[in-house]
């Protein structure tokens, strides 16, 4: 079922490296469509690909440039050499991209998504042991619809001073990543799904989205269903995230939400992200900006899109090369030794990248 193997094909969601994710690893190269992004891209993808080096990660890697072209007739496009290496490859990395705001083109990381129609956005948010936050035991993850709601880039000028703008929802989109949130549920061992909405309000729209959690509920009794708004939600996080498990979400909310869990737990410098498309596409992302005020510097934190490779390792079946990876970075940061200015720390990127290497070394 091609379901299955999409999300069986995800993650071990961190800490819980789990059995079911183990696929005969296969000791020869894998080719990886590397996005090295914008601002700090390029130096923090540097640094995971020395890391992957020192690991000995059986992945060659392809990279690309997405900075936009425009057809003749004006629609912005992915460059044609980077749509075709992912199409190959079926697997990326990539960095942050700058999106800009109102003028010029529009955000690539939006236009990755659906270009290769990537349409569960998952983030796992757990606690860095050693790593002081307000809360400790934070072990969450959010799955975001990715494709549509109030993404569909539905706007127009109805009169000067009045605009319009679309929140498309379909029963197809919203069935599949339902459907995404249960497997993965059952795949890492989590026991609730929650369906966060407000359905109260929009109806129709998240009527809808709410309608197919509760159907594909339906058919898979072994994992818990809830449904909650957003609004107690994000209430109910604050006081106490720990009641969270796996939450799924139509697109805006999913924004939001992840954001407030990542902050839960360190920030977007300490979560990873992965897009997961149909036909085993998926691309792996940080999601923090691109600092363009410390790029070039030497200054950048690599663990979000370190952490984002570790999901694409388990992804690929590659969960022990996860793991060692994984533990290093997270010995690591609780260590407290060596850590950069984002993370309370005096190191650089590349002394933070060098001893995640060595201790990845040590770990063999
Ligand atoms: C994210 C980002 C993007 C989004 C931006 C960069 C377009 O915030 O991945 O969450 O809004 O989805
Ligand atoms: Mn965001």
């Amino acid at each position: 079922m091609a379901l299955r193997a999409e999300v069986r094909s995800l993650l071990g969601t961190w800490r819980h490296v789990n059995s079911l994710h183990k696929r005969p690893s296969s000791s020869e190269a894998h080719t990886v469509t590397l996005i090295p992004g914008d601002g700090i891209g390029p130096e923090i993808s540097a640094a995971v690909v020395r890391i992957f080096d020192a690991a000995k990660v059986p992945i060659h890697w392809e990279e690309r440039n997405v900075t936009p072209v425009q057809s003749p007739a004006g629609k912005w496009m992915i460059p044609h050499n980077a749509k075709c290496s992912m199409e190959k490859n079926k697997l990326g990395l990539k960095g942050p991209l700058k999106t800009p705001v109102a003028a010029g083109h529009p955000s690539m990381n939006l236009l990755l998504r659906k270009t290769f129609d990537l349409y569960a956005n998952v983030r796992p948010c757990v606690s860095i042991a050693g790593y002081r936050t307000p809360y400790t035991d934070v072990n969450l993850v959010t799955i975001r619809e990715n494709t549509e709601g109030e993404y569909s880039g539905i706007e127009h000028v109805i009169v000067d001073g009045v605009v319009q703008s679309i929140k498309l929802i379909t029963e197809g989109a919203s069935k599949r990543v339902a459907e995404f949130a249960f497997e993965f549920a059952r795949q890492n061992q989590r026991g609730t799904v929650t369906a966060v909405h407000k359905a109260n309000i929009m109806r129709l729209s998240d009527g809808l989205f709410l309608k197919k959690c509760r159907e594909v509920a339906e058919n898979n009794k072994d994992i818990k269903f809830n449904e909650m708004y957003l609004d107690t939600v994000c209430l109910n996080m604050v006081q106490d995230p720990t009641q969270f498990d796996v939450l799924v979400m139509p697109n805006l909310y999913g924004d939001i939400l992840s954001d407030l869990c990542a902050g839960l737990v360190g920030g977007l410098g300490v979560t990873p992200s992965g897009n997961i498309g149909a036909n085993g596409l998926a691309i792996f992302e940080s999601v923090h900006g691109t600092a363009p005020d410390i790029a070039g510097k030497d200054l950048a934190n690599p663990t979000a899109l370190l952490l984002s490779a570790v999901m694409m390792l388990r992804h690929m079946g590659l969960g022990q090369h996860a793991a060692r990876i994984e533990k290093a970075c997270f010995d690591m940061i609780s260590d407290g030794k060596v850590l950069t200015s984002d993370l309370g720390g005096k190191s650089k990127c590349s002394e933070f990248t060098r001893e995640i290497c060595n201790r990845v070394l040590d770990l063999e």
